[in-house]
């Protein structure tokens, strides 16, 4: 059952000490979609996604799903949201089983056997469950992003937010992460909002694009076009 029809950002300004980095965006995510961010590096990607999660207040506009303010209505709309950082940010003290299960650990879900049992089962589906018993300090850079997949998705999140989930991999490794978020498309259950500055990584997971320039969103469309928009931004260098 779809959750919620439409995600709202709207005419949503924000800025730090007098200098404003984004001015009145607006912007529409659909339920299943995958949802780009393009923009070069300092454009304000990173903050529109702390705004959406709510680590953020933008001080104009609003962020609504199907018209109720996300925020005030928390509470009552029951959605998970939930925030893949660009560092894949895990614990390093922890093996990559316990990360993947810290989120039911804390809050006591379920019996432990069973935490470990859905940890593993999602790890499997991402190819890393040889890895379960390692540190974070034993893998790559692309096998520590699929360990904060997992993490995200083992509390069943009705929107995943992705910053910058390619920064620093190398070809084959995006390629992993291009085919982990067109897999999780087609299980209709999930959102994916990806920001990114990699046009090639952008056009080969998106249904929609948004191009982030200067404080705002110049252009929003299917990959078609975006590419037929012939932005300044996706010629070749
Ligand atoms: N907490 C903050 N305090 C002050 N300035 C910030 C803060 N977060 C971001 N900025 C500034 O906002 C701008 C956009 O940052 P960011 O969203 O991280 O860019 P991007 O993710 O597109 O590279 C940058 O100039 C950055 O210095
Ligand atoms: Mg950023």
């Amino acid at each position: 059952m779809k959750k919620f029809r439409l995600l709202k950002v709207d005419e949503v300004t924000k800025g730090f000490n007098g200098k404003t980095v984004l001015e009145r965006i607006s912007c529409e995510f659909f339920n299943n979609e995958v949802h780009v961010i393009l923009g070069k590096s300092g454009t304000g990607k990173s903050v529109l996604l702390k705004m959406i999660i709510g680590l953020i207040k933008p001080d104009l506009g609003k962020i609504s799903i199907d018209d109720q303010d996300l925020f005030e209505n928390a509470k009552e709309n029951d959605l998970i949201l939930s925030y893949i950082f660009q560092s894949s940010a895990l614990l390093n003290s922890l093996t990559v089983i316990d990360n993947v299960t810290i989120f039911l650990d804390e809050h006591n879900v379920g019996s432990k056997q069973e935490r470990v049992t859905k940890a593993y089962g999602i790890l499997s589906d991402l190819g890393i469950q040889d890895a379960a018993n390692k540190m974070p300090s034993e893998l790559s850079g692309g096998m520590r992003k699929r360990v904060a997949i997992a993490r995200s998705l083992i509390i069943s999140p009705d929107i995943l937010l992705y910053d910058e989930p390619t920064a620093e991999l190398d070809p084959i490794n995006t390629k992993i992460i291009s085919q982990i978020i067109d897999k999780l498309r087609d299980t209709n259950t999930i959102t994916q909002v990806v920001v990114t500055h990699d046009i090639a990584f952008a056009y080969s997971i998106a249904d929609k694009i948004s191009i982030l320039e200067d404080g705002k969103i110049i252009l929003t469309g299917d990959k078609d076009a975006i590419k037929n928009s012939k932005n300044a931004l996706l010629e070749p260098i």
